[in-house]
């Protein structure tokens, strides 16, 4: 099949991506589905392209999902995984340039704990950089199969009212939700205790509410945050038990209200404190929809940004 080509040369985040872009990018996705219902999941379009994935930062769905997505392409894949307490941010970045000259890369894979380290990467490399999460500013692959998750939901993204509730000032996820669905139409609240939403959100067209049950009367969808002990001084949530109490989402919570409300999570998940494991595991919950979504839409990712160094057969 041939696709329609999007604008981009590098995933950096979804901040300014245009909604024609996201679009290709999620209908590519859902094609690329078919190649994984095959006996053998596996296509021949990033024959000899090399792909190197460089985590800084641990990860286990973002990593596993990429590796996934780059083998079922037939690229050729590195992978690193560096503990960040051992860079300092400028030494790390110096030293991923000079490799990535030296090894002829076509693509690079990287999170990083630095906001911003996939853009300054982007300025010094020939290779397509695709943000795998930068710090708190984006993860736009997240954000991409969310989109894909929930449109293929509800069959479209436009006018959909999605509540993100918890950590929203420390979450990635929170930012390229929001900048990808608001620029395909999707209406977007805020939830959390207010020294976990930060101010200026409401700049970037999103609603803040404070109060879950109302979030919940409200939306269609809610994408619960967990909570980011490690990217948090310490005492930011006092108690656990509290913060469950009033914003955790549970069964008793959700049969409070009518509809069949939506449940997404990036994960990992913290379980018994912002979502119970029986909504986690139950009926309303697409989390593990997000996770076979997170393979395809990264397999559409590599194949838009690296298409023009191959020819442009998928199969
Ligand atoms: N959702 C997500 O980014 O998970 P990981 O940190 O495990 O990659």
């Amino acid at each position: 099949m041939r696709e329609p080509a999007i604008s981009l040369h590098h995933l950096l985040g979804l901040e300014g991506v245009s909604r024609q872009d996201i679009q290709i990018l999620l209908d590519t996705g859902f094609r690329f589905r078919e190649v994984l219902e095959r006996p053998i999941k596996k296509v021949p379009t990033l024959t000899g392209v090399n792909v190197v994935n460089l985590f800084f930062e641990n990860s286990t769905r973002t990593r596993i999902s990429f590796e996934l997505a780059e083998k079922r392409l037939s690229a050729e894949v590195i992978t690193f995984s560096v503990a960040s307490s051992s860079l300092s941010k400028g030494e790390g970045l110096k030293d991923t340039v000079r490799n990535i000259h030296a090894m002829k890369m076509d693509a690079v894979v990287m999170r990083h704990p630095s906001p911003g380290a996939a853009v300054q990467l982007s300025q010094f490399v020939d290779a397509a950089v695709i943000n795998a999460g930068d710090g708190a500013h984006e993860h736009p692959t997240q954000g991409l199969l969310d989109m894909m998750s929930l449109q293929e939901k509800f069959g479209h993204l436009e006018g959909l009212k999605v509540g993100i509730i918890g950590d929203v000032a420390h979450s990635r996820v929170a930012r390229s939700n929001i900048f990808g669905l608001l620029t395909m139409g999707a209406e977007v609240t805020v939830c959390g205790p207010g020294h976990l939403i930060p101010p200026y959100i409401e700049d970037l067209g999103v609603g803040i509410n404070h109060d879950v049950d109302e979030l919940l009367t409200w939306a269609d969808a809610v994408n619960v945050l967990r909570i980011q002990r490690e990217r948090q001084g310490v005492g930011l949530i006092p108690s656990i038990r509290e913060y469950r109490s009033q914003f955790g989402i549970t069964n008793e919570r959700l049969a409070r209200h009518k509809k069949s409300i939506i449940i997404l999570h990036p994960g990992p998940i913290n379980r018994g404190v912002e979502i119970d494991s029986d909504v986690a595991d139950g009926d309303q919950a697409i989390i593990l929809d997000q996770v076979l979504n997170g393979v395809v839409i990264r397999m559409s990712v590599l194949y838009h940004l690296l298409g023009a160094r191959v020819p442009q057969e998928t199969n």
